[in-house]
């Protein structure tokens, strides 16, 4: 008789390990091992473990077509994707609960629909009901979207078999989903895995494009997502904060278009509105005559995005001032604070420092050193940056200012924004061109842009 084998399977990284231990060994996490019953029916059912079928290979060279896509119908989320929905793909939109997973997709689905294309939305949290209140209340009460409150991968699977498949499949969420075919709880990684699969397999065949939503939690508790994002097509994610309306939804994976990319939304009580020109939305409500704070000509993948880096520096009364950084990496602060002391010769060890992103952006470009220094040393100084000018750059530890890509595309986005002047390394000027589209005032070194922001106080103070 086959013995039913059980095995641990770490919740945060998905290893499998033969026995209990309190600390996963592959990645460390404590208390993430759960007994999973272990079992093969993740392979194709109908096939004879053991026996291979001979494969027809394909040359490299041969055509290849465009993949087809049902476009959304929302340019910000058609702009992540890469411009639609490829037919046949699996893409996992990952989020905090409560972010607007659902909204958007509930969104989407309406668009898709509008448009003539046929959707399916599974719910395994939410009543029909619940879901009906919320389209009502996005004013799409009456949008062609076919609902189901329903978590037995089968019996969903089924249901859109039985007719034309799907042009848009979303369940939401997949930690909810369960399938017969493993005896473990929904949730854990075994069933995810599973039920991932099963629905990837029936993307692949009937081209529908699925998508499943994936709750992340901020401290990775329920980390099973993690593991579909080898297997899916695509990986979104959703994020923003509880504090502010905007939603971003960015693309770290995706095997049909640039990853990046990011679409901006705006959470109202009528829903996600699109965002077209983040940065003015970024810029909204800025103080330009108050020192300390610098706007960043940034870029997330194509896009470019204008956003005020704001620094607090103050004497401390601390023996270990302080350092905090909301929006930007802190290690990144700590590198310019210390070639700041070391090649231009501030000292800012006795003082608290506090930098912050405005409006809850994240930046994670190295090119935004060179506005996190302006911001600091113009609070320092007191002294007020000029309210024309946007920073870019990144900041080596030699103390010079290296060029950075897309100054170009930099350099628009900040003249259509009504900016007059960039503050940027001297090595991205021949990029630039000869009739930028506005002018570059060259910095090649941060001890350079120290003195410049110096000589305008003193300008300033003898006008
Ligand atoms: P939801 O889409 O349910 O989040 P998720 O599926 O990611 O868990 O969105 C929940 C939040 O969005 C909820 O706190 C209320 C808010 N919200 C609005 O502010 N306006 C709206 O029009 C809707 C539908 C939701
Ligand atoms: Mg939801």
């Amino acid at each position: 008789m086959a013995r039913r084998s059980s095995q641990y399977i770490c919740q945060a990284c998905g290893a499998v390990s033969p026995k209990w231990a309190g600390r996963c060994e592959a990645c460390g996490t404590w208390n993430s091992l759960v007994e999973e019953s272990g079992g093969g029916p993740l392979a194709a059912p109908g096939l004879k473990p053991g026996k291979g079928r001979v494969v027809e290979l394909q040359p490299l060279a041969g055509t290849a077509e465009d993949a087809p896509r049902t476009p959304s119908g929302m340019g910000e989320l058609d702009r992540v994707t890469g411009g639609g929905f490829v037919r046949g793909s699996a893409i996992l939109i990952g989020g905090d609960p409560g972010i607007g997973k659902s909204t958007l997709l509930i969104q989407a689905a309406a668009a898709v629909a509008s448009t003539g294309g046929k959707v399916v939305y599974v719910s395994g949290e939410e009543a029909i009901g619940q879901i009906r209140l919320r389209a009502e209340r996005l004013a799409l009460g009456d949008a062609a979207v076919s609902l189901a409150a329903e978590t037995r991968i089968e019996d969903i699977l089924a249901t859109v078999s039985s007719g034309p498949p799907p042009d848009v499949l979303i369940i939401d969420s997949i930690q909810t989903m369960w399938t017969d075919a493993v005896d473990s709880t929904p949730g854990t990684v075994t069933q995810i895995r599973a039920t991932a699969q099963s629905l990837i397999r029936f993307a692949k065949k009937s081209g529908t494009t699925v998508i499943l939503v994936g709750h992340v939690t901020k401290d990775g508790q329920i980390a099973g997502p993690r593991v579909v994002e080898h297997m899916v097509d695509a990986v979104l994610y959703f994020e923003g904060d509880g504090a502010h309306r905007f939603r971003i939804l960015r693309s770290v994976k995706n095997r049909f278009g640039a990853t990046d990319e990011i679409g901006v939304f705006e959470m109202s009580g009528r829903g996600l509105i699109e965002v077209p020109n983040p940065s003015a939305l970024f810029l909204g409500d800025r103080d330009a005559a108050s020192p300390g704070a610098a706007v960043f000509a940034g870029m997330e993948g194509t896009r470019p995005l204008l956003v005020e880096m704001q620094a607090l520096v103050a004497p401390s009364p601390l023996g270990t001032p302080r350092r905090a950084v909301v929006g930007w990496d802190s290690n990144r602060l700590s590198m310019v604070l210390a070639v700041l002391d070391a090649h231009c010769g501030l000292k800012l060890s006795g003082h608290d420092i506090y930098l912050n992103v405005a409006g809850g952006m994240r930046i994670i470009e190295p090119a935004a050193d060179l506005a996190a220094a302006a911001a600091l040393v113009s609070s320092l100084a007191q002294n007020p940056l000029p309210s024309d000018a946007v920073f870019f750059g990144e900041v080596s530890l030699s103390g010079a200012v290296r060029a950075v890509a897309h100054a170009s595309a930099r350099l628009r986005e900040a003249q259509k924004l009504g900016f007059a002047r960039a503050v940027a390394p001297a090595g991205n000027t021949a990029e630039a061109g000869d009739a930028p589209p506005i002018p570059i005032e060259p910095v090649d070194s941060l001890a350079g842009l120290v003195a410049r922001i110096a000589s305008d106080a003193r300008v300033r103070r003898d006008e």
